[in-house]
């Protein structure tokens, strides 16, 4: 049997019940493509639940201010996806008519909008016959035929693309893309796939020659850079000062307490004294360390002291874009950067058992 008929068949028997899966709508297809490209099938769930209670349709999603868009993404990671789907979508809204464009050509020029999620919600939504490869493809396409280039170079995606394109069913391409998706992830797994439950055992070149283990090929991955950070809880009154990071790179256009990077070299205490006064122009005093911890990401891992601080009374207040002095009963508007969202949570803790005077 042809591999498209057996994945479907497998897939008929054994497909999960998934929330974008219960119609075809192709916004609700498109919000879970991109919250998938994040984290496991079981962590989105909830996420995206939460997504459609507060925005159900494309229309909703659009009228939204991008603060609330980003706090609903809060959690997830990598808030620039957040923003380019609300950015997709106010585009559908104002060049579509509100409708989701059919072709590959116009769903790959929406902002967010990559190869593999257009591939997606064109199959997916409109049984569009466009494959959607991502990782979990690219796993079980090298190991079905043997690929032996290495997996993220673009001469292996050049062979997949075209065995995918191959071999993809012509009535049902959604449910294949979706069938190879479930069977990346569930059964033919990085480590040790599960190969006496695959339904394409029979026809898997690397089964057959015992490589299942050895394929795909990777680079080997540097391991993540740590960096070591200061961050200052640094109040007046009910007020703190926080910090928005800038709108590219790591974590952008969220909310932190003022941060220093220090290096290896110099006092510690030092370096972010100045930087503070440099970044936010207030003198402080450290008072004392309310929470240390680690934040990985995939090429940076933060180790973070936070320490709470003393302002100078008489410093002129900054109130700027990127800084502000927030009242704490306002943070819940707030999206906070990682960490920083333990350090607040911390704080909120720490104000419902005790005075902030006591917390001096
Ligand atoms: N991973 C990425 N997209 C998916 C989908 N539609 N179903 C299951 N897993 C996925």
């Amino acid at each position: 049997m042809k591999i498209a008929q057996l994945l479907l068949t497998w897939y008929e028997n054994s497909k999960r019940d998934l929330p974008w899966r219960r119609d075809k709508d192709p916004y609700r297809i498109w919000v879970s493509e991109i919250m998938l490209q994040q984290t496991r099938v079981e962590a989105v769930k909830p996420y995206f639940d939460r997504w459609m209670e507060r925005f159900p349709d494309l229309e909703s999603l659009a009228e939204a201010e991008e603060e609330e868009v980003v706090r609903h993404w809060q959690g997830l990671g990598y808030y620039s996806r957040a923003r380019n789907l609300l950015q997709g979508v106010r585009e559908v809204s104002q060049s579509y008519g509100g409708q989701v464009p059919q072709t590959k050509e116009e769903v790959i020029g929406l902002a967010g909008v990559g190869d593999y999620t257009a591939g997606a919600i064109l199959s997916i939504a409109y049984n569009k016959k466009e494959p959607a490869i991502d990782g979990n493809v690219l796993r079980v396409f090298s190991r079905l035929f043997c690929v032996e280039e290495e997996i993220s170079s673009p001469a292996a995606k050049k062979v997949i693309k075209q065995l995918v394109a191959d071999e993809m069913s012509e009535e049902h391409p959604g449910d294949f893309n979706q069938a190879l998706m479930d069977l990346g992830s569930s059964i033919c797994i990085p480590k040790t796939p599960r190969c006496t439950l695959c339904p394409l055992a029979d026809c898997c070149c690397a089964k057959r020659k015992g490589k299942e283990g050895q394929l795909p090929v990777k680079k080997k991955k540097a391991p993540p850079k740590a960096v070591r950070l200061m961050a200052g809880v640094i109040r007046q009154g009910e007020f703190f000062l926080l910090h928005q990071r800038p709108n590219r790179g790591l974590l952008a256009g969220m909310w932190e307490f003022p941060t220093v990077e220090i290096g290896e070299d110099g006092e510690a205490m030092d370096i972010f004294r100045q930087g503070i006064q440099e970044k936010t122009g207030q003198v402080i005093e450290l008072e004392r360390l309310l929470l240390q911890c680690t934040h990985i990401f995939s090429h940076r891992q933060w180790d973070i002291s936070f320490y709470y601080c003393i302002a100078a009374p008489d410093r002129i207040v900054p109130n700027d874009r990127e800084l502000k002095w927030v009242n704490r009963t306002d943070w819940e508007k707030l999206s906070f950067a990682g960490p920083h969202r333990k350090m607040e949570k911390y704080l909120a803790e720490k104000n419902s058992q005790e005075s902030w005077q006591s917390f001096e």
